[in-house]
């Protein structure tokens, strides 16, 4: 009898234990017709659930094929999350008894090697088909193919060639970032529509990032339709060395692109001819070293333009010409050693200009603000600059709010953090930035110039904008404090007046205009 008892309490013990754990699935009622679903434990396959399913949670399930038999029935939430369940296929017709509420189909972190075409055709209109990071290397063409959904996310996986995938496909959004793709093909989203969204982000989006990418061929993200264009374009972190001519000749409807962190060494004339509405083209961190005349020419509508980290040596005087509609420029960290008002005369509308880190020793701001009169944020750190020049820039500069997040330059000369050297020194050539603070630094004497200059030379406080600012604003307190004290100050001496002449302590008569009459209605002290 006792041993009986204890061989089954040893059995069950068994089953959840030296199995490796029993695959469990639990239900929750919610409300009276829904239900949610928990599953854990190595689930192969769901249980048939009595109710509708409206939420479906599923910790480390092992679902190889996902097909008629494995799928959960009755699935009626909006968004099916099989993330981490071991998936690698996904069959024919396998949401066939989905109804149309599904929004969201995420699949990430599975091992996908096959996924059947269309099987999200059926749906009118997902938000999300989520695939990242589920090791696909190839699709099927037209895969795709009647689909419309927001955002499909196919980044962190194994792609090397895209051909024909995405024909037939509607999308706002899609990520390809981190895989292997190894060029852009002239048909590579030839029949791929990017429709814009409902919500925002509305922006159409192509996010290629973070690939192997070498070459775009001419006309790769061809597009003539406006409604169907995509306007945000990254091409970051790829292999990149060169922009040949016309490549974005088709794509007049682009807005932003980004090639940063490539190798491009070579641009030409007409590398960006034709991208009439781009308003962004960030190429920071290549390997540019010359701007070839009237590159720009065709970027009317550019507002921001990032040049920086490059090894850029030469600005022609019209090599920013056609930029009319220019804001932001950002040039630093390249190898200028020149810069003056005439290399950014055509840039009328600039208000933002970053060229730290340039080698430059000499600037003329006041020209500068001649003809680029809405320049407010100009950043010059890590330069050569000679601390009297320095006091003259930053009192020029003080006109409009002073030193933009200057470095902390504060252990050598420096006025404000930025380093500066006493005297202007004999050479330039061949100097780098390091080599220039360790010339710094050896000047015994370490000053904020800014404090030296505070005693002898008022001028440089006088002409801060934010100190005059501050001022006024006390001034009108203070203003505003006085006006408060007499009023109360008048209330009361009322009050005492009108209490002295009920008692009839007070009866003179000269007073008493300080007490408007009606004293049947203002009894206070009685
Ligand atoms: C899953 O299995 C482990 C042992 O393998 C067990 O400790 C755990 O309670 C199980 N979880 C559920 C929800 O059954
Ligand atoms: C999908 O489920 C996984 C658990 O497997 C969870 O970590 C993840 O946050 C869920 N994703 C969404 C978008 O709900
Ligand atoms: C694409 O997906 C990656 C994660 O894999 C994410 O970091 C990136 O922000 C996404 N891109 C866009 C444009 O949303
Ligand atoms: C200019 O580019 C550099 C590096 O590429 C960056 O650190 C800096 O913040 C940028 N400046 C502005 C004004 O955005
Ligand atoms: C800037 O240029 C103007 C005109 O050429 C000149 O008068 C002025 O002294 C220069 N300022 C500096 C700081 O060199």
């Amino acid at each position: 009898m006792h041993f009986s008892v204890f061989l089954v309490l040893f059995m069950c013990f068994c089953v959840i234990n030296c199995s490796g754990g029993v695959p469990t699935c639990r239900q929750k009622v919610e409300g009276y017709v829904y239900t949610t679903l928990r599953c854990f434990n190595n689930t192969q396959s769901f249980p048939v659930a009595d109710k509708p399913v409206i939420s479906l949670e599923c910790f480390d399930c092992n679902i190889p094929v996902l097909n008629q038999e494995t799928i959960l029935k009755r699935f009626v939430g909006e968004a099916f999350n099989l993330s981490n369940s071991h998936i690698h296929v996904i069959s024919e017709n396998v949401f066939s008894e989905f109804t149309k509420k599904t929004q969201r189909f995420i699949f990430e972190n599975n091992e996908i090697d096959d996924v059947s075409p269309k099987v999200f055709s059926k749906f009118s209109k997902l938000e999300e088909i989520n695939f990242r990071n589920s090791k696909i290397s190839q699709l099927t063409a037209g895969i795709f193919d009647g689909t419309y959904v927001t955002e499909l996310t196919l980044s962190e996986n194994l792609f090397s060639g895209i051909d024909r995938i995405f024909e037939g496909l509607k999308v706002t959004r899609l990520n390809l970032s981190s895989n292997n793709i190894r060029e852009i093909r002239k048909d590579s989203f030839a029949r791929t529509i990017f429709i814009e969204g409902n919500v925002f982000p509305r922006d159409q989006r192509l996010d290629l990032s973070n690939n192997l990418i070498e070459k775009i061929y001419s006309g790769g993200f061809k597009c003539s339709d406006v409604n169907n264009c995509v306007k945000i374009l990254e091409l970051a972190k790829n292999s990149i060395t060169r922009i040949e001519s016309y490549t974005f000749l088709e794509n007049s409807y682009l807005s932003e692109l980004s090639l940063s962190e490539n190798s491009i060494t070579q641009l030409e004339s007409n590398s960006f001819r034709g991208l009439i509405n781009l308003k962004s083209l960030n190429l920071r961190h290549n390997l540019i070293q010359n701007i070839p005349v009237s590159m720009f020419a065709d970027l009317q509508q550019l507002k921001t333009l990032d040049l920086s980290q490059n090894l850029i040596s030469l600005l022609q005087l019209n090599t920013f010409s056609g930029l009319t509609s220019l804001e932001i420029l950002n040039i630093s960290h390249n190898s200028l050693e020149t810069f003056n008002h005439l290399h950014i005369l055509p840039l009328g509308r600039l208000t933002d200009l970053d060229i730290s880190d340039i080698k430059l020793h000499h600037l003329n701001l006041t020209l500068i603000l001649h003809t680029n009169f809405k320049l407010r944020n100009l950043i010059l750190n890590d330069n050569f600059w000679i601390c009297s020049d320095l006091i003259d820039l930053y009192k020029e500069m003080n006109k409009f709010g002073g030193f933009k997040s200057p470095t902390r330059h504060f252990e050598i000369s420096n006025l404000h953090g930025i380093a500066c050297s006493r005297q202007k020194l004999d050479s330039y050539e061949d100097l780098t930035f390091n080599k220039f603070l360790k010339i710094v630094s050896e000047d015994k004497q370490t000053t904020d110039w800014f404090d030296l200059k505070l005693h002898t030379n008022e001028n440089i406080y006088t002409n801060d904008y934010a100190g005059n600012y501050l001022k006024k604003i006390y001034g009108m307190f203070v203003f505003i404090v006085i006006i408060v004290v007499l009023i109360i100050a008048y209330c009361i001496i009322k009050l005492i007046m009108q209490c002295l002449y009920d008692h009839n302590i007070l009866k003179f008569h000269r007073l008493s205009f300080l007490y408007v009459q009606d004293q049947r209605n203002v009894q206070v002290c009685s």
